[in-house]
């Protein structure tokens, strides 16, 4: 697996390369295709196969482990039960087939490469993305890959052929080329597998852009332009920027902004962003100034609220009029390109503002008319810290104190303090400053009252954590939820003389203090969702080296199947 991504060179029952995660000259990265782990002596990398693929190939936990499981032979559940199924394995290869005969007559064809570079593209970024050219003639594809009666068949699945009604023949052949005489961008899933094609006509012609039909490999709402050369780029993948067209994200990239995905023709869904989520906690909208631009902003924040959250960026970037990401980032370049996304506009504030403009808030009628129009909008946000921002924000705006609005939005009904609400951080990737453990049970020194926030799934994800310190955290978590405390001094107090104890104190002296219990309880929350991922992925984990070793038994695969529903709920 990681073979394919790697050049390994054999050294006895294991692999070395040159380690893809720093730069170096000799090789000191080392793979056990046995244990199914890798190790890097330069910087310290380390972990398995799935660790690998989520941090080399920035996949989500889910598809890694279809990734692997995949080349195991292991059957992954899915949500819903969609998805590819094995028969699609071949329509994967016509595809990727298909993409590579249209990128060999791209460099064949002397219009089709003048118009790509004409519009700037360099040999480098049409080979990066796979662009080609699909010949100005209706059988090119049918002729080449549709010999027998099954090929035209797998054909007409991925929509690259046209099947006419039977009423319609009267000479030749049923069958058709979709894309005649266009430059043809490959659209690939995550894995770098080809799903479907957009066709963009030379120069001028109608439609501008002809794409594929939803088939068993593409559905459109669900697919990013770009993810995947995004991923391939980028060894640590921070934000991602949402445009509209293939050739803002190929141009983009050009321009050293290789974080640019596009929406196929389609507006944001929210299947999107919970993609998109998966992956970053960063995302930038950006969008045409014009009105149609404007129009889709606004259908792109509607679907965006369900997904907005504490420690999610969703901001959103208006160009100048008469410009798009593909003309803009042309004429200025990347770092004022760049400048533009730092300073786009976050969410609430866009919310905000789009209704003033709609609402005359210099006076009380008018700012009642905003306070109506903001209320289905902050409805559709989750409960939780964000969303109390977001009507604080409002609140602000009405000239109203936050309990009055929201006394107001109730109809009046006197104001009962809300609940803590069921957070759900991301679970991807790493706590950053200190380690999960440690941040969960600092809080819990600092605020011991967050341990009565704590649900019982939340505690019971915690058991089988073998994280330093899950011992203490356990005890000091159920301790806590038993017998409540108040301060920090009641708890050193309780736990001077127990295991552990001494740890406490200490912690504190070098923690950053927070401020508020309720950002406390975020933090303490957020880690426990974390650790219990934790815990499901080394199982997960140690599943697969086993697969992979000597195979499992049916009560695994149960279990294996199990942890992957598990997983796929959160
Ligand atoms: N689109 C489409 N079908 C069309 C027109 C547009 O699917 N008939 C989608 C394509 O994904 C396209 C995006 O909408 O990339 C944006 O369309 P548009 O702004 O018209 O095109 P550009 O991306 O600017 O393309 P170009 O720069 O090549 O003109
Ligand atoms: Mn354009």
């Amino acid at each position: 697996m990681v073979g394919s991504r790697v050049q390994l060179t054999k050294a006895g029952r294991e692999y070395k390369a040159c380690c893809p995660f720093h730069t170096e000259k000799t090789a000191s990265f080392w793979v056990s295709p046995e244990k199914q782990f890798y190790h890097c002596f330069g910087c310290g990398a380390h972990g398995t196969a799935l660790r690998f693929l989520m941090d080399y190939d920035h996949m989500a936990f889910p598809e890694a482990v279809e990734e692997l499981a995949g080349r195991l032979g292991m059957p992954v559940p899915h949500e819903g039960g969609g998805g590819p199924k094995p028969q699609d394995a071949s329509l994967y290869e016509l595809m990727t087939r298909v993409a590579e005969f249209y990128a060999s007559t791209l460099l064949r064809s002397e219009r089709a490469t003048r118009y790509l570079t004409q519009r700037g593209l360099t040999a480098e970024i049409m080979q990066r993305f796979g662009i080609g050219y699909a010949p100005d003639a209706w059988n090119t594809v049918l002729r080449r890959f549709g010999s027998g009666e099954h090929d035209r068949q797998a054909l007409t699945e991925t929509g690259l052929v046209i099947e006419r009604e039977r009423g319609q023949i009267r000479d030749g052949d049923r069958h058709y080329d979709r894309f005649r005489d266009r430059i043809m961008f490959p659209i690939r899933d995550s894995r770098g597998r080809v799903i479907a094609f957009g066709g963009r006509v030379i120069d001028r012609g109608e439609p501008k852009y002809l794409n594929s039909p939803e088939t068993a490999l593409f559905h459109k709402g669900r697919e990013l332009y770009g993810l995947y050369e995004t991923r391939l780029a980028r060894s640590s993948l921070k934000r991602l920027l949402v445009v509209e067209g293939y050739m803002d994200v190929v141009r983009l990239h050009q321009a050293g902004i290789a974080y640019a995905v596009a929406t196929l023709g389609t507006a944001t869904t929210p299947e999107h962003l919970k993609r998109i989520f998966r992956l970053v906690r960063e995302v930038v909208f950006a969008f045409d100034g014009d009105r149609a631009g404007r129009g889709a902003a606004w259908r792109a924040l509607q679907h965006a609220l369900p997904e907005a959250r504490e420690g999610r960026e969703i901001r959103f970037l208006f160009l100048p009029e008469g410009h798009d990401p593909d003309t803009l980032v042309g004429a200025e370049g990347r770092e004022a390109f760049e400048k533009r996304i730092d300073s786009a506009l976050p969410l609430s504030e866009y919310l905000v503002r789009e209704l003033s403009t709609q609402c005359d808030i210099i006076h009380a009628d008018g700012r009642a008319h905003f306070a109506e129009s903001a209320r289905p909008l902050v409805n559709k946000v989750p409960e939780g810290v964000y969303r109390e921002l977001l009507i604080g924000r409002v609140a602000e705006v009405v000239g109203l104190a936050p309990e009055r609005l929201r006394a107001l939005w109730e109809g009046g009904l006197p104001t009962r303090p809300t609940a803590q609400p069921p957070l759900r951080p991301r679970t991807a990737h790493s706590a950053g400053r200190g380690s999960l453990v440690r941040q969960a049970v600092v809080r819990l020194v600092q605020f011991p009252a967050t341990a009565g926030s704590v649900t019982d799934t939340e505690r019971s994800g915690l058991d089988g954590s073998t994280e330093p310190g899950a011992d203490l955290l356990r005890a000091l978590l159920d301790d806590l939820r038993g017998r409540p405390l108040k301060t920090a001094g009641q708890v050193l107090e309780r736990w001077a003389a127990r295991p552990g104890g001494e740890h406490l104190g200490r912690l504190l002296d070098r923690e950053e203090v927070l401020e508020d219990e309720g950002a406390a309880a975020v933090e303490l929350r957020a880690a426990l969702v974390k650790l219990a991922d934790l815990v499901l992925e080394r199982r997960v984990d140690a599943l697969i080296a086993k697969q992979a070793a000597t195979g499992l038994n049916s009560d695994e695969i149960q279990e294996f199947q199990r942890l992957m529903n598990r997983k796929a709920m959160r």
